[in-house]
């Protein structure tokens, strides 16, 4: 097995990171750090335990030098896929879908998407990078397919959720914005907290959901307690998707995060049987990582 491992993420995370490696990875020795890329060694066998960090945006065992003319993504006997991270000659191996690695290509620190003017936050381009790694995993947002969205002012979400021609129903106590009117067929707005809300309430508006889209600003062991209750009722049919974006709002205590929060979350989201799980970074939000669930 590869004693080695590396870890990409943005620059601005680098420390985080390495306390999260600290604290969820013990075994881990720290190697280098070169950029945005931090290099472990692995000094014990825990080949048990899934070395994926949550504030990573791509990361993988690591196998050695490959001639510098390999082309950039191939597969290595152990059947894992290999990709060059250009870093010159070094090739390295992830451990994620192969449909993943043209993610690979995306700069981590600036989204390569735009937001037109009237979009009525970033969130905008965050809900733009979750709808693009939803379709590289061959599930696409399609035209009238619903969508709920937990945290949905100002709407910045929203709007690229009914410009894709969805149907989006939007909680939140706060205002939407009213660049939003434009969608005003296709975006039913609820102002209440999530605790609040019964299935009867989105049940006005949509039939089967597809995308349950989590963007609020409380505290993730709080915030998995709401959610359950929307999961249970959202959870029919299967193929749908839970996109949260989880949000360390006290990063002076991540170690307890990482030790005690997001295991607990890990064993509650077990419970409505996932069969995809995926964890990362992306270009355009900060203190926060994507959780992206597919249900059976
Ligand atoms: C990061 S902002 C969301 C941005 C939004 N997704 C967008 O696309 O513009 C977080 C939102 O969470 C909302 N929020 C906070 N607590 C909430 C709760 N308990 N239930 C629903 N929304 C909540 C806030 O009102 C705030 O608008």
């Amino acid at each position: 097995m590869p004693k080695f491992y590396f870890f990409v993420t943005k620059l601005e995370l680098i420390s985080l990171l390495k306390r999260e490696v600290k604290s969820r990875f013990p075994f881990l020795t720290f190697s280098f750090a070169h950029q945005n890329i931090l290099f472990y060694k692995k000094e014990e066998d825990k080949s048990k335990i899934e070395i994926a960090p949550l504030l990573a945006s791509f990361f993988g065992p690591m196998y050695g030098k490959f001639p510098v003319n390999t082309p950039k993504i191939f597969e290595i006997p152990t059947g894992h896929i290999a990709f060059n991270v250009s870093l010159k000659d070094f090739v390295y191996s992830g451990s994620y879908d192969k449909k993943l690695f043209s993610l690979l290509n995306q700069n981590i620190e600036e989204s390569p998407f735009s937001m037109p003017d009237l979009a009525p936050s970033r969130a905008y381009l965050k809900a733009w990078e979750y709808l693009q790694i939803i379709s590289e995993l061959g599930d696409p947002l399609e035209k009238d397919e619903e969508v709920i969205e937990i945290g949905c002012a100002p709407g910045g979400a929203s709007f690229l959720f009914c410009e894709r021609g969805a149907k989006v129903f939007g909680v939140d106590p706060g205002e939407v914005s009213k660049n939003l009117e434009q969608f005003s067929r296709s975006f039913y707005h609820h102002p209440i907290a999530m605790q609040k809300l019964k299935a009867k309430d989105w049940g006005i508006f949509l039939n089967n959901p597809r995308l349950l889209f989590c963007d609020v600003n409380l505290r993730p062991s709080e915030t998995i307690l709401y959610l359950k209750k929307i999961l249970g009722d959202f959870k029919k049919g299967g193929g749908q998707y839970l996109v949260w974006t989880v949000k360390l709002t006290d990063w002076r205590n991540c170690e307890e995060f990482f030790l005690k929060e997001w295991p607990k979350i890990e064993r509650e989201l077990a419970l409505f049987h996932p069969i995809l799980t995926l964890k990362r970074v992306v270009p355009s939000h900060h203190k926060e990582f994507l959780l992206l669930v597919k249900f059976r």
